[in-house]
């Protein structure tokens, strides 16, 4: 009984995404499908990190540099001017201020590259939740990320490194993606 309906709720939850995909085609579904991979992943290591799955270094490893391989370059080439338009939820924005977009398409190469190379030593700090509740700090931006100050500085290693990546989908999503 619990089982179908969570199913139910499943199903319900997932038709709009299904709906967007079926409609989009070439680099929008590109990018969409890119997109889903990353959230898989930092859904993955944000449940070791809750150690709602066991912590194991090499998958966190594995999902940050695959993270890094669909980043910087790789991301902003999915995203040719005027591919805005429905289904895509991609601001036009994006094309007004390309560099700001590059930016933090490269704060995500740099973030997830350093959760790799942080995987596997001892980390200390709390990450929210949930990875969509991470949110940029004042002074993210500046040194390509690095807080010089505030609560962010009892962090340490991967948590630290797997927090700024997703404040960095977070950032660039709220400056960039329609609202759903
Ligand atoms: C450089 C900006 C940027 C970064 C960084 C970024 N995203 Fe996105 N994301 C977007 C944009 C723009 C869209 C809307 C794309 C479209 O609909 O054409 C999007 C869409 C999505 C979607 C919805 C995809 C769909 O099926 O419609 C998910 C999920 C997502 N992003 C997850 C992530 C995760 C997780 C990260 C970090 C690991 C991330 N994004 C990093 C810009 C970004």
């Amino acid at each position: 009984m619990k089982v179908r309906v969570m199913i139910a709720l499943f199903s319900v939850a997932l038709a709009p995404l299904a709906a967007a995909h079926e409609s989009a085609t070439g680099v929008v579904k590109q990018r969409m499908e890119q997109m889903e991979r990353f959230e898989e992943l930092i859904e993955r290591v944000f449940a070791m990190m809750h150690g709602e799955l066991s912590y194991d270094a090499r998958s966190v490893q594995s999902a940050a540099q695959e993270i890094r391989a669909g980043a910087g370059r790789h991301m902003t080439d999915l995203f040719p001017r005027g591919s805005d338009g429905p289904p895509s939820e991609a601001k036009a924005g994006i094309w007004q201020d390309f560099e700001t977009f590059e930016h933090y398409a490269w704060m995500l190469e740099r973030w997830s590259g350093e959760l790799a190379v942080q995987a596997g030593r001892s980390s200390q700090g709390r990450l929210p939740k949930d990875w969509e509740q991470a949110e940029m700090g004042p002074g993210m931006m500046r040194e390509g990320g690095l807080m010089g100050r505030g609560g962010m500085m009892n962090q340490s290693g991967a948590v630290f490194a797997a927090w700024h990546v997703a404040a960095t989908c977070n950032a660039c999503h709220a400056d960039f993606r329609e609202e759903e």
